[in-house]
């Protein structure tokens, strides 16, 4: 494939065999036609871009079925709160704001009393449906030129666009740019935060590259790609959530830089995040990574202890499906979403639980699928006396 900004062949530097689709819950009636794809990476040294070699057509991740929900999490929704509350700094009375994969209105309903012009964009109908169903304006489509230009009084009149967990995975970075370009006021502001390649190198989370995962971006790559747009990154700042993420702050280029931004570029610059070599060293580790993990479960196996995942989250279809470990090694993986459960992995096809049947039958140890929500699920299971790992430290 080719790189959408360069245009140039991506060159993949680790391949990590065939894998469904992350989110692609399945019912047994389903194995015989589940869909895999060859799931490579590559890395682009112009623009300093870790990226997916192919991926599937958005339509088949993003539509009427897909299982995630913002709400889903407290602290999620804490996490929301206090971003609304970090980006009112960039409003003025009645601002313009629009949200890209608005999911089912979390954050935008932050701003239901502050302005009465809000819209988000949401290609999945059944989150979409949500919002809507909570008076938070949605258009259940793709962000795009087209689906953009049917707001007609937003076009450069939008004073905040933001995004989360979401710019990664759309494909056609140009064509996103330039739609934001379209819609924001001379001094407006595009925020938006995704899971950071600093933070997938450094914890070896190789989970975050699946499907929907496009991209992993970084600020060297950030910067770059938006300065071909005359726009520049003016502020960024690290976070927890998703095991390590950055907000990004992007404003036209005549604005002022703060001073974190050189920060952050002098960091990447030392760790070589803007080079191939790191991007080689993440590689071995991932091998090792994977080593370690099966070699511990097979320790168990032949300790005759019963494993169970907890959490059946995106990430975990591509440690499962890398590492192939199915339901001879881990019996369920339970889950609170009620579209998944009942149904089974992607790939490996281990059966989806619900939590009572977790608490019924409790076994020797749980892979923490969702570590990233370590705290939130370790201090719910408190009472839970066997041992938690996971594949990443906890
Ligand atoms: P994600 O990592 O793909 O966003 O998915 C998170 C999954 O974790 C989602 O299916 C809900 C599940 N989950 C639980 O089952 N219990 C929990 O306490 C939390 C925080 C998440």
């Amino acid at each position: 494939m080719k790189c959408k900004i360069t245009n140039k062949s991506i060159d993949p530097f680790m391949n990590f065999g065939e894998m469904p689709i992350a989110n692609g819950f399945l019912d047994k009636k389903d194995f015989s036609n589940e869909f895999f794809f060859k799931m490579e990476v590559g890395f682009n040294e112009d623009i300093s871009l870790f990226q997916l070699n192919d991926h599937p057509k958005p339509e088949k991740m993003f539509n009427e079925n897909y299982p995630f929900f913002t709400g889903s999490s407290e602290y999620m929704k804490n996490h929301f709160s206090e971003y609304a509350k970090f980006v009112k700094k960039y409003l003025k009375s009645n601002s313009k704001i629009i949200e890209i994969g608005s999911n089912d209105g979390t954050f935008l309903k932050n701003f239901i009393k502050e302005t009465d012009k809000l819209v988000g964009f949401e290609p999945s109908k059944n989150v979409a449906d949500i919002a809507l169903k909570h008076d938070i304006p949605t258009i259940n489509s793709f962000f795009n030129k087209e689906s953009a230009k049917k707001l007609k009084d937003f076009a450069g009149n939008t004073d905040l666009i933001c995004a989360s967990n979401v710019i990664c995975h759309i494909p056609d970075l140009n064509e996103l740019i330039e739609t934001i370009d379209m819609l924001l006021t001379s001094d407006g502001t595009f925020v938006f935060e995704e899971p950071y390649l600093g933070s997938m190198f450094e914890k070896v989370s190789y989970d975050q590259i699946y499907d929907e995962h496009i991209y992993i971006f970084s600020a060297s790559s950030i910067s770059k790609i938006f300065k071909k747009f005359n726009f520049e990154l003016v502020d960024v700042i690290p976070q927890i959530t998703h095991g390590g993420s950055m907000r990004y702050i992007i404003k036209r280029s005549k604005n002022e830089i703060s001073k974190n931004v050189k920060k952050i570029l002098d960091y990447e610059a030392e760790k070589k995040l803007d080079k191939l070599e790191s991007c080689l060293n993440f590689k071995m580790n991932c091998e090792k990574s994977k080593d370690n993990i099966v070699e511990k479960i097979n320790l168990f196996k032949k300790e005759g202890k019963a494993i169970c995942g907890y959490a059946a989250t995106s990430k975990s279809t591509t440690i499962l499906n890398y590492c192939n470990i199915d339901s001879n090694k881990i019996d369920y993986i339970c889950d609170t979403t009620k579209e998944k459960i009942g149904k089974f992995s992607p790939g490996m096809h281990i059966p989806i639980k619900d939590m009572s049947y977790f608490h019924n039958n409790l076994t020797d140890c749980v892979y923490l699928f969702a570590w990233n929500h370590k705290n939130e699920i370790l201090d719910k299971e408190k009472n839970y006396k066997g041992e938690w790992f996971s594949h990443v430290e906890l």
